[in-house]
């Protein structure tokens, strides 16, 4: 590993520089040694050399040399002792010591180049090996001159060099085995939070920000460590504070509750939201990273993404998806992405699900047109029968009166329908405000009811009210009787003659529930779910012929809603039906 081979190069290099400088250490001190231990050995002989030449001289002639004197030192001093004459015969010659080839060797030597008596001890090595050496001297004995040779062989030379290395080769092996010890364990020292940070990074750099290392120095690789806990520390910060980050805009883009959908500048789908899919009827997986040309079906939405690519212009158009259902009317906004440096990155496309206010808008279109229309009918009666009395029918006083009383019916559903429509308005106004008190259903019922005896016995019928006592709830007192009046009127309206209407009551837990029963002429079922709307009827005819103008439910239901109340109707054609309200006893629980 990189690490280890660190350390190992570290430790290479320490080893080899060391071991160098040993070796180097060890020549040196062998030569040294070496040269010391020569000298000492010639400066022996030497010395050697003056005692032999002490005992020639004390000799009476060379020819009366006496041998077993030399033969004895030679013996002691262990040196092979030749003594020559003037004319360079040998005299005496001891013949120990130094093989004789070398000696006559030297023999020959002497010849060419005789040391004087002031040349004091001359030496000269006998062999190539350096073991062994010639040393020669003058010597006077009486009035006679000659040489003393001693030759000594240094045998044991190569041994004694063989042990001063091997000592030396020992105590510079101990040595570097020692350091080589010790320098592992420093190195190991500096080299393992090294190690450990730089294990660190690159658990770092393979995204795990957890990762630390310990910090138990106070050198440079303590900084270290310190450092790369306090980069750890940091890139944890910035990772968890971007993932957060990520989650806002993530969960932003899914929220938004509009579809949003990014493509790249190579017109592939980066990112979409889950609101775009629903508005689509897709899957992420068939339209991520997809060419967007084969994920939009939609011609339009098509067109507009190629608008944006081709102008790198903001496009806003509203498209209607037909394949969607129900039907969708879609406000797609479309914009270039300019990065930094004005980098071209491709488009964004926001889709706002306006169907919603396109059903608004209908709605008040539609309000815009009954009101006209139920207007119309009225003023149109009410001026042809002017125009015809001033056209000369007023004369004739049958004629007069019939019309008059025509002219004053429709002048009132014209007044019923203005108080209504403003009744309405009033009640949809935004911040309208209930009247709140407490009101006793009973009573206001049995007023009702009184009110309504006329129009019921007319129809020879009765309003027979069923009802609990006491049942008091908070409200507003005049809407809570609008409610009931034009309910019962409903009923007694579109009931057959001699069909008497019942109002039930039931208390339930903070509620009260209050049902009112006819047995008249029904409804069919898929009309329940629109008579709340605003003029509708469900038999126009009929019902214009019965006065009404189709707001009474719609009012109705705004006021038992702004009381936090609930209004259902049930109903069967020819059986009858029931409405049933149900009021809080508190409006604002
Ligand atoms: N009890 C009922 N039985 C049968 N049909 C009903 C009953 N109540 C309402 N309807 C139907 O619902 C329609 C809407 O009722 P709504 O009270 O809103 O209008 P309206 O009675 O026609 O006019 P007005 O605004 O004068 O009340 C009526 O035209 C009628 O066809
Ligand atoms: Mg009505």
């Amino acid at each position: 590993m990189r690490l280890t081979s660190f350390k190992g190069r570290l430790l290479f290099a320490l080893i080899t520089l060391i071991v160098l400088v040993l070796v180097g250490l060890g020549i040196i001190i062998g030569e040294l040694v070496k040269s010391y231990y020569l000298n000492a050995l010639h400066s022996r002989i030497e010395k050697e050399m003056n005692i032999v030449i002490n005992q020639t001289e004390r000799e009476p002639s060379f020819n009366e040399l006496r041998s077993e004197l030399f033969d004895e030192l030679s013996d002691v001093l262990e040196t092979r002792i030749t003594i020559l004459n003037e004319d360079t015969d040998i005299v005496y010659d001891s013949g120990q010591a130094v093989s004789d080839v070398n000696h006559d060797l030297m023999l020959d030597e002497i010849d060419q180049s005789l040391p004087g008596p002031s040349n004091g001890i001359v030496r000269f090595p006998a062999d190539t090996d350096d073991t062994s050496f010639y040393y020669i001297s003058n010597v006077q004995t009486g009035s006679e001159s000659g040489y003393v040779v001693l030759a000594a062989a240094f045998d044991n030379l190569e041994n004694v060099y063989r042990q001063i290395w091997l000592i030396l080769a020992i105590t510079l092996g101990a040595a570097l085995g020692m350091i080589i010890y010790i320098g592992a364990r420093i190195t190991n020292q500096y080299t393992k939070p090294i190690e450990s940070a730089t294990e660190v990074a690159i658990q770092l750099a393979k995204g795990n920000y957890k990762a630390r290392t310990f910090e138990d120095r106070a050198d440079e690789t303590g900084m270290l460590s310190n450092a790369i806990n306090i980069l750890a520390r940091n890139l944890q910060e910035m990772v968890s504070e971007q993932s957060v980050q990520q989650d806002r805009l993530k969960t932003l883009i899914e929220n938004m509750g509009s579809g949003l959908i990014m493509i790249d500048k190579q017109g592939y789908i980066v990112l979409v939201n889950r609101p775009f899919l629903n508005f689509f009827h897709s899957d992420l997986e068939d339209v991520l990273n997809e060419s967007y040309v084969s994920v939009f079906k939609n011609k339009q939405v098509n067109a507009l993404a190629e608008e944006v690519f081709l102008t790198e212009q903001r496009v806003r158009k509203q498209i209607l998806i037909e394949e969607a259902f129900p039907q969708k009317h879609l406000e797609v906004y479309g914009a270039p992405i300019i990065g930094e440096r004005s980098a071209w990155q491709g488009i964004v496309l926001v889709f706002h699900d306006i169907s919603e206010l396109k059903k608004l808008e209908q709605m008040r279109k539609d309000f815009v047109a009954n009101v006209s229309h139920e207007v119309k009918t009225p003023i149109t009666s009410i001026k042809g029968f002017t125009e015809t009395l001033l056209d000369g029918a007023m004369n004739d006083k049958g004629a007069l009166e019939s019309f008059l009383q025509i002219i004053a019916k429709e002048s009132d559903r014209l007044q019923m329908l203005i108080q209504d429509l403003l009744e309405l308005s009033r009640v949809e106004q935004q911040g309208f405000k209930l009247n709140l008190g407490q009101v006793d259903i009973v009573e206001t019922l049995n007023d009702v009811a009184v009110m309504l005896e006329q129009k019921a016995d007319q129809k020879n019928a009765s309003i027979q009210l069923d009802l609990e006592t006491p049942l008091v709830i908070e409200g507003d007192a005049d809407r809570l009787k609008q409610v009931f009046i034009n309910l019962l009127t409903n009923a007694l309206t579109y009931s057959y003659a001699g069909q008497d209407i019942v109002v039930k009551s039931k208390k339930l837990k903070n509620k009260i529930q209050l049902q009112f029963i006819d047995q008249g002429i029904g409804m069919e079922k898929e009309e329940l779910s629109r008579i709340f709307e605003r003029f509708y009827r469900v038999d126009k005819a009929r019902s214009r012929n019965s006065g009404g103008t189709g707001l009474g439910l719609a009012i109705v239901k705004h006021i038992i809603e702004v009381h936090n109340g609930e209004i259902a109707v049930e109903s069967e054609p020819e059986k009858g039906t029931v409405f049933t309200i149900t009021l809080p006893i508190k409006v604002n629980k």
